[in-house]
């Protein structure tokens, strides 16, 4: 992209573009009074109830929800960001772009190039392996088909140090370009450049808008290491990217999908129908992916290795993702398998019909803890009930909760009355619950020592907190990167508040390399907004944070922890009126409410103490 995409350009786009058009590219409209339907693209649907109209230049669809302007559109269609869309919806209509500064031109094209070999390099690897008897005897053995090799363009690395150096500077690029591509690295008397994939299977690694942004690399044989890895480059940052999340993309219908560890274990599947895997390219998992495991799953599906390290790895993910919102499931393995073997082993029917049972993460955890303890004396059995209630809990449902303390104390011999004791006990000071509750405490990891609630005039404190995170995270992606760490976009209550944390969140996430958000960006993309206010907003922008105290880290905390604190009041004074209600009017049906509330209220007023 060379250009900027100002106000002017949004506008003409908006005055020139038939959101009725620009649909009908992808789908059959057919006109039903002053509007068209046709089948939501966005989900899955057999009667149409996807709506657009052409008087509102509006798009919305009575079955998921999803709805917008052409912009929007183009977006979900395409999977752009918003810059992205709206150039391509100019160049589309003939309205002409303001050129991008020259630095941004220069870092446009240098990605660009990138991508251009990587892209070559694709070819000349894969026209390596098809040649190349021992490599293909090596996918044989595997059992990779054809079709497997061609849908993830694998390839193969000669045995040789200069293959792909020769190759590509045979199609005119230069040393430094390869060397920026990370497919070539200096050599250490800096006498020239070696290949650093050499004697390896190829798997490139595409992202979802189907460009070459790196490389994985297996030996055919024994050495070390086993896998190599492109370095991160400009246009490569591993904790951002998921392996086969290209062909989810283009091919699942994003009801559930796999995270597994190894590109063989996605390979495997895919080779064996199965359309839905990533993998979480050997580092450790991230946030940012478990948000990419969200956008294109409504199930999350953990399959990791069944060893020492996968377990670990499985219960850092499950938390991960639980910060995210998201309660993944977990399939197991039989011992020392993972999927690609086990599939080998019994065939992917016996797999799918894993995918069909997966274990809870509660379920998971018992599992883990029964692994570890020692059940048959008493040391193991304290331990594993200890840990066991610290997970329970998180469990909001007393009912849920109950089945299992019924379970471990079956399991144990030990009393429910003292299991329960012990969960209600870890309750006080959970510091990692999640609740789907109305106001959500999201997993801020607060102790007592550090706890100073900046201010305690709580209804203008939260307000104040709200609108000055924001402006930091407007101002400096650092602060966002902290800020993101702890609330999601959903936390934000203020309704201008939440419209810029929907704007910041997603520019963030598709621009890996933006610094800070434009101001004049986020005024254009509130063109329009009836609701919002448009004062509130100027308001927000122009706050003063130069007085903030240098500790950032401590500052963004205390003003999440009076966030937290008036969300923890907010709910304790709504569940405290809904006592005072169904108390006055007690009967049969909403006794098992009342319960409820009230045992809520006991976590809540636990809660607030904490802070304090
Ligand atoms: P196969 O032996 O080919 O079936 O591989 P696997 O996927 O079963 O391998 P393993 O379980 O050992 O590793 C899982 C993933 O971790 C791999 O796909 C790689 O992404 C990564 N990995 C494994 N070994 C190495 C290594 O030596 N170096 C690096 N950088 N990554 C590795
Ligand atoms: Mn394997």
């Amino acid at each position: 992209m060379a250009y900027i995409i100002n106000d002017e350009v949004i506008e003409r786009i908006h005055d020139e573009a038939n959101i009725v058009d620009i649909v009908s590219e992808y789908l059959n409209l057919k006109r039903s009074g002053a509007n068209f339907v046709g089948l939501c693209p966005f989900h899955n649907e057999k009667t149409p109830s996807f709506t657009v109209s052409e008087t509102k230049q509006f798009f919305h669809c009575f079955g998921c929800g999803e709805g917008g302007d052409v912009i929007s559109f183009v977006m979900k269609m395409e999977n752009m960001s918003f810059l992205e869309a709206s150039e391509y919806l100019a160049n589309k209509l003939g309205i002409p772009l303001t050129e991008k500064s020259e630095k941004e031109k220069k870092l446009e094209l240098e990605k660009e190039k990138i991508y251009e070999i990587n892209r070559e390099a694709v070819r000349f690897y894969y026209s390596n392996l098809i040649k190349n008897q021992e490599a293909l005897k090596y996918i044989k053995n595997r059992k990779i088909k054809r079709k497997t090799i061609n849908q993830f363009g694998l390839g193969f690395a000669e045995d040789n140090w200069d293959g792909v150096y020769k190759y590509l500077l045979g199609k005119g690029y230069n040393e430094k370009d390869l060397e920026k591509a990370g497919l070539i690295g200096m050599r250490r008397d800096k006498t020239g450049y070696y290949d650093k994939f050499r004697n390896r299977i190829i798997f490139p690694i595409i992202d979802t808008k189907n460009r070459v942004i790196g490389f994985g690399g297996r030996v055919i044989d024994e050495t070390m290491p086993k896998y190599l890895n492109s370095r991160d480059t400009l246009v490569f940052t591993k904790g951002n990217n998921l392996y086969g999340l290209n062909l989810v993309r283009k091919h699942s219908n994003r009801e559930r999908i796999i995270l597994v560890e190894g590109y063989m274990d996605v390979i495997a599947l895919f080779n064996n129908g199965i359309n839905y895997a990533v993998a979480s390219l050997g580092t450790a998992f991230t946030s940012n992916q478990a948000k990419l495991l969200k956008r294109y799953g409504k199930e999350v599906l953990i399959c990791y290795d069944s060893d020492n390290a996968g377990i670990n790895a499985t219960t850092k993910a499950i938390n991960i993702l639980r910060k995210e919102g998201v309660e993944a499931k977990v399939i197991l393995l039989p011992l020392n398998q993972d999927p690609d073997d086990f599939i080998k082993e019994n065939g992917i029917r016996e797999f799918e019909k894993l995918i069909k049972n997966p274990l809870n993460y509660i379920d998971y955890y018992i599992f883990v803890y029964k692994e570890k303890y020692n059940l048959s004396n008493p040391d193991g059995k304290i331990k594993f009930t200890q840990e066991i209630a610290k997970i329970l809990s998180r469990i909001k449902s007393p009912i849920e909760k109950d089945v299992y303390i019924s379970k471990i104390s079956k399991e144990t011999g030990i009393s429910k009355e003292a299991i329960e004791k012990e969960v209600l006990g870890r309750n006080y000071n959970s510091n990692t619950r999640i609740s789907k509750d109305k106001y959500i405490n999201r997993g801020f990891r607060h102790n007592k020592d550090k706890i100073e609630p900046v201010n305690l005039v709580l209804e203008s404190g939260h307000l104040k907190a709200e609108k000055l995170l924001i402006k930091l995270m407007i101002e400096n992606k650092s602060y966002f990167d902290i800020i993101n760490r702890y609330l999601a976009m959903e936390d934000f209550f203020n309704y201008e508040c939440s419209f810029l944390a929907e704007i910041i969140f997603r520019e963030y996430n598709s621009n890996p390399l933006l610094n800070n958000i434009d101001h004049q960006f986020i005024l254009n993309n509130i063109k329009d907004k009836e609701k919002l206010d448009l004062n509130t907003v100027n308001e927000i922008l122009n706050q003063n944070i130069h007085f903030l105290s240098n500790d950032m880290e401590k500052t963004i905390e205390d003003l999440i922890n009076t966030i937290n604190f008036s969300k923890l009041k907010m709910e304790l004074d709504s569940v405290t009126k809904k006592i005072q209600e169904i108390g006055n009017n007690l009967n049969g049906e909403n006794m098992e409410e009342f319960k409820e509330l009230s045992l809520r209220q006991l976590e809540l007023k636990n809660e607030l103490e904490s802070y304090i």
